[in-house]
């Protein structure tokens, strides 16, 4: 059996999910697939005034290309009959880079043509927000904010090329809970040299954060000569900026995210629901019925309008498996579609390092397993494709 010595800590949904691999290349139609469809909106706009020394996601430096706006507008103009309904997500990069004319192009657009959401997020930092800001992104309807604070340790942030105090990171939180009704941060974990997790978390909820969503740093190049704390440490950490949640009425609602119980992220939720997602600008991936897209992310390209979308698609079977899997990020799996015994040596795995708890169906993550929910999905994604290739091979 495997035990923890022998498994290494998966640190993000992709890794888990990586056995699925990327499907098979293929020519659908998207406007077609999206036609009549209810989902989510996903747009990414890479630009950010200073690249942070830690940032693993697709950016450029400096200010959006006034170009940039007119592709995405473009793009969106391509699909027809989508009815937004459950959540717009501004992700970056740092979206409030964007002007406020430019908000006023992109949200009037969507509202007008695809509906109002239920959430509509948008990404910043503390240096790209302000009343300006504030004001025009809540009259255009954005009711989540999300900050990207990282941590509130003054050295840490100073590390990880983080601008600006934790006396400027307070203020514009403050600012920015007069203005919308969720505002959310990320914090990090796995820091370099130790961990601040429990005073990060101890100080979101003093500011009356509503949704804190907890990564353990993904070390890029730039990262990779720090030392860090081992992984025996940081489950510590975790645990115990679990339990101070938990009794400071915070639960956790989904992949790495906790929430005092108004913030429902919907938007993280896009792929294990049945609903679309529509992903547009460069870099931006998305999903429709089983083909999932992503954007070549050149963002150079997409300012002069061109953009190329690579499609691939899953087996229906597989995508059903994949769905499953993918709902142990949300801490509690229920064996309707599949059985125990489909993922026999998972459960075993999860049972046996007190990951998880099975009450009949129902398989439900304890704090540990929040902190290796990774490993327990890839751990699932192997068993669940090596019996589905046998299937394949005895069929053909
Ligand atoms: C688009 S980014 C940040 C948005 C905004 N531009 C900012 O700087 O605050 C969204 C989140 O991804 C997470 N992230 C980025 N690089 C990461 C890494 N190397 N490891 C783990 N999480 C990372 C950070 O927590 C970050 O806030």
């Amino acid at each position: 059996m495997k035990t923890l010595k022998n498994i290494e800590w998966i640190k993000n949904h992709h890794q888990a999910l990586s056995p699925f691999g990327k499907g098979k290349p293929t020519l659908a139609n998207l406007q077609e697939m999206f036609y009549g469809k209810e989902g989510s909106i996903y747009i990414h706009i890479p630009y950010c005034l200073k690249i942070c020394k830690f940032c693993i996601l697709i950016k450029k430096p400096g200010k959006p290309n006034p170009k940039y706006v007119d592709t995405l507008l473009k793009e969106l103009s391509m699909y027809e009959n989508y009815k937004v309904v459950r959540s717009l997500y501004f992700g970056g990069g740092t979206p409030t880079l964007l002007s406020v004319e430019e908000f006023e192009r992109i949200l009037t657009f969507i509202q007008e043509r695809f509906g109002k959401p239920e959430e509509t997020t948008v990404e910043t930092t503390v240096t790209e927000f302000n009343k300006e800001k504030a004001e025009c992104l809540s009259s255009l309807g954005v009711n989540r904010l999300s900050f990207g604070v990282q941590t509130f340790n003054e050295s840490e942030r100073y590390l990880l090329g983080r601008r600006r105090s934790i006396k400027e990171v307070i203020k514009k939180i403050k600012l920015a809970k007069d203005y919308f009704k969720i505002v959310a941060i990320d914090l990090l974990y796995d820091l370099p040299y130790d961990n601040f997790l429990l005073d990060d978390v101890k100080k979101a909820v003093e500011l009356g954060i509503n949704g804190i969503s907890i990564y353990p740093l993904v070390y890029n190049k730039s990262m990779k000569n720090y030392p860090h704390p081992d992984v025996k440490k940081n489950e510590r950490d975790f645990i115990e900026a679990y339990n101070f949640l938990k009794e400071n009425g915070y639960s956790h609602l989904s992949i790495n995210h906790f929430s005092d119980g108004t913030d429902k992220f919907l938007s993280s939720s896009s792929f294990t629901a049945a609903l679309s997602l529509l992903g547009i600008g460069c870099g931006a991936a998305g999903h429709v019925e089983n083909i999932s897209f992503f954007h070549i992310p050149i963002p150079y390209l997409y300012s002069r309008g061109i953009f190329q979308i690579v499609k691939t698609k899953t087996p229906e079977e597989v995508l059903k498996g994949k769905k499953f899997i993918s709902q142990l990020f949300n801490g509690v799996l229920v064996f309707n579609d599949f059985s125990v015994e489909d993922f026999k040596e998972s459960v075993s795995l999860a049972l046996s390092n007190e990951w998880a708890e099975l009450n009949g169906k129902k398989l439900t993550l304890l704090p540990k397993g929040l902190f290796w929910k990774h490993n327990l999905a890839h751990a699932m994604a192997k068993e669940f494709l090596n019996k589905w290739n046998r299937r394949m091979e005895n069929k053909g």
